[in-house]
């Protein structure tokens, strides 16, 4: 493993879920307000919990700008299956965030939204913390294998892989939007610390692959061996191929 990635174990979802709310939350009380990076996905949830414990016993979370690395498109905010909806319930309310941001899936010209969700990032000030997951064809945000990595946040579609992955979330695969918009590998490099979360034997492959093998975009999280500080909370499960 490269020295720019620490890497933790844990048993379980449950213990990897605490051990990256304690990471998060320690990053958030050294520097309450600054800006930090939040992602969606089935994996995160259980650290999401915890950090509504942590605020519970005292933490303070509300000073803090926060943004999201993508939203489908199009769709509604207040559709159940929105990236909107998701943090509303899981993390904006139960933390007290105000700050927020996230892609508009809404917007009109989804090119234009890209832009001006590039310009707020560009102007977010000290960003403190990018927490990430991995797609099963290693894809950070919605930043999906491809021939070259796109710096800038774009208006993607998603790749079968990636419909069929998501399907599992809605009533009927063919709801599963085709389009999303997601920020840059730029602004993901950009973060001053990256927590990458990643539980299931699932992943084991994909999370070996992008922390082991060649540096490349059809392996997109495989760029964060470039980052100069990841931290990865896997389970036992994902770890076993590391
Ligand atoms: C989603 C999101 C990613 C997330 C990934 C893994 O589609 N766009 O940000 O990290 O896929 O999701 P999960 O944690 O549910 O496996």
């Amino acid at each position: 493993m490269l020295r720019n990635i620490k890497l933790h174990v844990e048993a379980d979802y449950a213990a990897m879920s605490k051990k990256g709310a304690e990471i998060f939350a320690e990053a958030v009380r050294a520097k309450p307000s600054a800006a930090y990076g939040f992602a969606t996905g089935s994996t995160p949830e259980g650290m999401y919990a915890e950090l509504a414990k942590l605020r519970a016993a005292g933490t303070d979370f509300s000073q803090m700008t926060t943004f999201n690395l993508d939203e489908y498109y199009p769709i509604k905010a207040d559709d159940p299956q929105s990236y909107y909806f998701y943090m509303k319930q899981r993390v904006f309310d139960p933390l007290g965030l105000t700050k927020t941001n996230l892609p508009n899936g809404e917007a009109p010209d989804p090119e234009a939204e890209c832009e001006a969700y590039e310009n707020k990032l560009a102007n977010a000030g000290e960003f403190v913390m990018q927490i990430l997951g991995i797609g099963n064809n290693g894809h950070i945000g919605f930043n999906e294998p491809a021939d070259r990595f796109v710096c800038r946040a774009n208006y993607v579609p998603l790749a079968p892989s990636t419909i069929e992955a998501n399907a599992r979330l809605f009533d009927n695969p063919s709801q599963v939007p085709r389009h999303a918009l997601t920020v840059g590998i730029h602004s993901i490099m950009m973060a001053k610390r990256i927590l990458l979360l990643v539980s299931g034997a699932g992943k084991a492959d994909i999370l070996a692959a992008s922390l082991q093998g060649d540096i490349t975009p059809s392996v997109p999280a495989s760029i964060l061996q470039l980052h100069p500080c990841v931290t990865v909370v896997a389970d036992k499960a994902a770890a076993a191929k590391l």
